[in-house]
Formats: structure tokens, C-alpha cells, sequence
């Protein structure tokens, strides 16, 4: 038998068939995301197309103030429009882009999208979050594909990351710093020893931070990005509202110095985990963490998401999480996923991972085992650590060490007590008889130790 011998190096890679077909995108609001996503289509159009092995046009591009902008860097014709339904019901338009900035309208353009028989791009976290289950079941009807990388860590690839190198993972837990202006601001508060409306007016004046932080430093984005994180790891979709949210308002410079002589630190950490009996605990507070733990190292604006899977063990991924560029490129990587899909003959994928889900079955609230940090600010007086630690006798909570930084103001002085695993409902039962006692000068902080690799 005679081999035929290997065809000689070139250099070129095999050759490509041509070109053969036109993918028209339709996009629609052009604010960070939108503007970002029409620069990078532009700048990266020829690479795209030979990654997709079919031409990439930009067909139309909308929004309401489109006849106001100055267009002139665009350098191609392209379609505008004030009026999202004429991107929708172009026929020529092949995949829709959604990043628009609000729920109602975002929900209704992929609603006519999908309607349509399009295939949709959408940023919006909400929207897959609270209705993400609903539209990959229109979208497999229609038979189209849907794309949601934009919607957890902008830039960080994590959706694909768990839909398709981790298929085969069953998931223990994943724990994500998942909002980069809370990040700014508690790092920037650890770097500087600054109070949180110091790093907060910094995180705004740079553009991390909106006018109102509300959504952001209450903890909300973050839980938003922990739904769909969890729908992606467990196939149980849980109910937004449900999931129990703290933000980072209450933590003070001075936690900080305690966390350090602990070695540890605070990040704000959105959880889904897998608790007994197949319950899963979802969450978003800050939390103490180790300094060694891998989440530590997340500094600044960036995201990190560290998956535990139960066979390949911890994959941690970081990146940017928002920007208009770097969330432009997982919204034109789901349009490369799409072209690919329909290069190969169309059909839906599954952008939630799953092809079937199971309503999510949550951890009884407060049966979890929490180590805990107690910060205490008192008005100094004798016989103060007697009546804390006789509370916390009664609820049967062991103390494991009282830290006191010297050199404090009496009459608002921090105190901090380590106590040992117990029941959360415990803790919490203990700590509201702590906050009635007379000597208190502010509320009670308690923030969980993370057990985190
Ligand atoms: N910013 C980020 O870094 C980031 C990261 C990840 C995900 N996301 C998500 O991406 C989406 C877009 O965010 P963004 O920050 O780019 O918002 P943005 O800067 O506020 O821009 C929103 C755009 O939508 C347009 N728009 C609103 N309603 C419209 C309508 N009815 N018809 C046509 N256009 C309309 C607005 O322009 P007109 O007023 O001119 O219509 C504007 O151009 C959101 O879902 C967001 O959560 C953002």
C-alpha cells in the first residue's frame, strides 16, 4: 500500500472556500456598548470574516438620537434608523443586536426579534436573568440562536467558558467578583486606607461609578450576573427577587485594617453553591477572604469568576467587566458563534447551557454555617466585652479572638470579634441583641469569612 505524502508547508493553511454568503447585522442603540460594538465590528471585519469564512456587513445601525451624531468615522454605508422595528423587520437583517439600556424595551425588541425568526445578540443582564429561560425556548422555536456573553463580566468569556470547555463538569460552586465598580471601590479603599464616599467619588469621577451607585454598590448588578452564572452551572433557574443581596455601603476603612491583621480582605462576592440534599445557596454580600485566596488578586475594575467543578477542580477566569470595547468583543464573539451556527446550517444552540431546567430549590435562608467577623463600634466603657461575650454565651456562640487597633477614639471606638461556625440564623439572632445593647455607637457589621481556594 503506498501513502500519499503530506501536501507541502505553505504557510496559508488550506485553501478557503469562497466566500459565500453575506451575515447582515442590525444594531441597535449605539451608547458604550452599542458605539464600542460598531467600532470593533469595523476595525476587526476582515479577521472576523476569516474566522466566520462569510462576509460580515453592517447593515443598519439605531438609535433615537442617531440623526444627531456625527457618523463620519464609519467610512462604509450603513443604514440608520430612529425606529428599532425597522432593524427587526428588515428581511436582509440576519442578527439583531440589542443594547439598548432599558428592561422594557430590551425585552420587547427580542421579543419581535425572535418573533421574527432573527437570531439576537443582547448585553441586557436583567432581561436574561428574569427572562432568559422564556427566550431560549423562543428562540429554539423559531429555530434561530440567541447570544448573551455581553451579559455577566463584559469582556471575561465566562458564559462560553462553563457552556462548552465545562460541559462536562458537574459544578460544586462559583464565586465571582462580578461588578467592577464595587471592586474599584473596596481595593481602592484597602490600597489608600480612604472611607468608602472617598473611593466612591473617585470611582465616579473616572466613569466606574454612575451619578446614582445605587444599582452597582447595593449589590444588584452583581445578583443579576449570579442568576444567570447559576442558570449556566445547575440548569435551575432561580427567581431574581429571591436571591438575598447585601451591598458594600457599611464597610468602613477600618475593617480593612482588622481583615489585614487576620491576613484576609473583603471583596464583594456574588456565590452559587450546591449545598446538602441538591439545595443551592445563592448570594451576594461582602465577605472576608483570605488574602492567599484566588479572588483576592482581583484588584480594581476587573471581574474574576472562579469555578469549582467536582472532577477538573478550580478554573478561575478574569478579566475586564465592562467598557464599551471590551463588552464589544463578547457581543461580536456571540455574533461569530451565530454566523458559525448558520455557516453550518442553522439550528439553535443552547445559551443557557441547558436544554431542560428544573425550578431552582433553594437553601433554607439561615441554615448555612457561618465563621464570622463582628465589628462592634462602641462609646468605651467598663465591663463592655463582658456584656457582648455573656449575648453571646447565651446563643451559645463561641468567640475565636477580640482585635483592637490601638490609638482609637473612645467615644466611637471599633472593636472586632472572630466568632466560630454556627448556624447564620444564629449569629444574626445574637447580633440583633448585640445592637440593642446601650453602649453601642453604630450598628453592628457582621460579614461571613469565604472558605475560598
Ligand atoms: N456599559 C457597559 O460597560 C456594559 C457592560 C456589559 C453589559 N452592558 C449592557 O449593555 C446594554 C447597553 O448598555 P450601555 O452602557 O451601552 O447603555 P447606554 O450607554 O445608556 O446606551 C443605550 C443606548 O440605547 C439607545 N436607546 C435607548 N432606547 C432606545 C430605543 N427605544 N430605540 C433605539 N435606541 C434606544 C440610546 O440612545 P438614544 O437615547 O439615542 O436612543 C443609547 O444609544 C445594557 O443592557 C447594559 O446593561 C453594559
Amino acid at each position: 500500500m503506498t501513502r500519499a505524502s503530506p501536501a507541502p508547508f505553505t504557510g496559508r493553511g488550506p485553501a478557503l472556500p469562497p466566500l459565500r454568503r453575506t451575515i447582515s447585522v442590525g444594531i441597535i442603540g449605539l451608547g458604550t456598548v452599542g458605539t464600542g460594538t460598531v467600532k470593533v465590528l469595523v476595525e476587526h471585519q476582515r479577521e472576523l470574516e476569516r474566522r466566520l469564512g462569510w462576509k460580515l456587513q453592517l447593515k443598519t445601525i439605531c438609535s433615537r438620537s442617531i440623526h444627531k451624531r456625527d457618523l463620519s468615522w464609519l467610512r462604509q454605508p450603513v443604514n440608520t434608523t430612529r425606529d428599532w422595528r425597522q432593524v427587526v423587520a428588515d428581511p436582509k437583517v440576519d442578527i439583531v443586536v440589542e443594547l439598548v439600556d432599558e428592561l422594557r424595551t430590551a425585552r420587547a425588541i427580542a421579543n419581535a426579534a425572535l418573533g421574527a425568526g432573527k437570531n439576537l445578540v443582547t448585553a441586557n443582564k436583567q432581561l436574561v436573568a428574569e427572562h432568559g429561560v422564556e427566550l431560549v425556548e423562543r428562540s429554539q422555536a423559531a429555530g434561530v440562536n440567541l447570544g448573551i456573553e455581553a451579559c455577566v463580566a463584559g469582556g471575561t468569556p465566562v458564559l462560553h467558558a462553563i457552556r462548552e470547555g465545562l460541559a462536562a463538569e458537574n459544578f460544586v460552586a462559583v464565586y465571582g467578583i462580578l461588578n467592577g465598580t464595587t471592586n474599584y471601590i473596596l481595593t481602592e479603599m484597602e490600597r489608600r486606607g480612604c472611607d468608602f464616599r472617598e473611593a466612591l467619588a473617585e470611582a465616579q469621577e473616572k466613569g466606574y461609578a454612575e451619578p446614582d451607585p445605587t444599582f452597582d454598590v447595593e449589590g444588584y448588578d452583581a445578583r443579576y450576573k449570579v442568576a444567570i452564572l447559576s442558570m449556566l452551572c445547575f440548569g435551575q433557574p432561580a427567581r431574581v427577587a429571591d436571591i438575598p443581596v447585601e451591598g458594600i455601603t457599611r464597610i468602613d476603612r477600618v475593617d480593612f485594617a482588622y481583615a489585614h491583621r487576620l491576613n484576609h480582605t473583603i471583596r464583594l462576592i456574588a456565590a452559587a453553591r450546591r449545598q446538602k440534599a441538591d439545595r443551592l445557596e445563592i448570594f451576594v454580600r461582602p465577605m472576608i477572604i483570605s488574602q492567599r485566596a484566588q479572588l483576592a488578586s482581583v484588584l480594581g475594575a476587573a471581574n474574576g469568576i472562579l469555578l469549582v467543578g467536582n472532577k477538573g477542580g478550580n478554573t478561575m477566569i478574569t478579566g475586564r467587566g465592562a467598557g464599551g470595547e471590551a463588552t464589544a468583543v463578547a457581543v461580536l464573539s456571540d455574533v461569530v458563534e451565530i454566523g458559525r451556527a448558520m455557516a453550518a446550517g442553522g439550528g439553535s444552540t443552547t445559551p443557557l447551557g441547558y436544554t431542560t431546567w428544573h425550578p431552582a430549590r433553594s437553601a433554607p435562608w439561615g441554615e448555612n454555617v457561618i465563621a464570622a467577623y463582628l465589628r462592634l463600634v462602641v462609646r468605651d466603657q467598663p465591663g463592655i466585652l463582658a456584656r457582648v461575650c455573656a449575648v453571646l454565651a447565651r446563643h451559645r456562640i463561641n468567640i475565636d479572638s477580640v482585635l483592637q487597633e490601638p490609638g482609637l477614639t473612645k467615644k466611637h471606638l471599633p472593636f472586632v470579634m472572630t466568632l466560630e461556625p454556627m448556624r447564620e440564623k444564629l449569629v444574626r439572632r445574637a447580633v440583633s441583641d448585640i445592637a440593642r445593647l446601650p453602649f453601642l455607637a453604630a450598628p453592628p457589621l457582621l460579614l461571613p469569612f469565604a472558605d475560598l481556594p
